[in-house]
């Protein structure tokens, strides 16, 4: 693993940027990515910079089952406001929260044969405080592909900032699973702040084991960890 650590989150997103650009440069077509608070400095970069993205493609890691693509909580919106609108990729795939509420297996099944069709050639996957990566929480299988994933109450509490009420947040999710994380040929993780020292240290330091699934990423031929000081903190 490659490890990079930055005084402030926004100068670790700036080189993250740059990582992915040059990426970019070099020819990566398809990228993976992600979801979150993490993210957000680094597509703000990505927007108003000059970096074309009219001939890539964009796979999503997941999507919450329930939510429509215009629900702002729904990542389909997240991804539209954050990068898509300003930045329209040649195609942009993200599971179908809807169709998945009624068919969760049709869109799984659909999802990983999209992977299979364009291998991703640069993951950008944000940290879960449990260590999760996208939502793959811990116990999850190694070998896992996209699937329907329950929502530890760790998750469903962390994310329900972004909620009205922690009731909204919704309690399932359609996933890439972890063999098609490790499947990418780049993979570039970030995590930042406290709250995610503890996740940092045992991904980075602890043994491999499925309770912690992003420590997995130590067996990838290809990663990138940024991080800032303070979700340095414990290394
Ligand atoms: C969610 C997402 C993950 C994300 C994680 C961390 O559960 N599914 O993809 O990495 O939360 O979120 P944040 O970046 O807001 O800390």
């Amino acid at each position: 693993m490659k490890i990079i650590i930055k005084d402030t989150k926004a100068n670790a997103s700036t080189a993250a940027f740059k990582l992915f650009s040059k990426g970019i440069k070099q020819g990566a077509k398809v990228l993976g990515l992600a979801t979150g608070s993490t993210p957000v400095d680094l597509y703000r970069e990505w927007v108003a910079s000059d970096l074309d993205t009219s001939e890539l493609t964009s796979i999503n890691l997941d999507e919450y089952v329930g939510l429509s693509p215009d629900n702002d909580q729904s990542y389909h919106y997240f991804m539209q406001k954050h990068l898509f609108e300003q930045k329209p990729f040649k195609q942009s795939y993200v599971p179908d929260g809807l169709k998945a509420a009624a068919d969760p297996e049709g869109v799984s099944a659909e999802y990983n044969q999209i992977i299979k069709d364009h291998p991703i050639d640069i993951q950008l996957l944000g940290l879960g405080q449990n260590g999760h990566i996208a939502f793959n929480e811990p116990g999850t299988s190694f070998d896992s592909i996209t699937h329907e994933v329950k929502l530890t109450e760790n998750t469903i509490k962390a994310n329900s900032r972004f909620f009205s009420t922690i009731d909204e947040v919704p309690k399932t999710a359609i996933c890439m699973g972890i063999a098609n994380i490790m499947a990418a040929k780049e993979v570039i993780i970030m995590a930042f702040g406290e709250s995610k020292a503890d996740a940092v240290k045992k991904m980075i330091e602890g043994p491999v084991t499925e309770a912690v699934p992003a420590s997995i990423l130590q067996k990838h031929a290809n990663v990138t960890v940024i991080i800032d000081e303070a979700a340095a903190s414990k290394l």
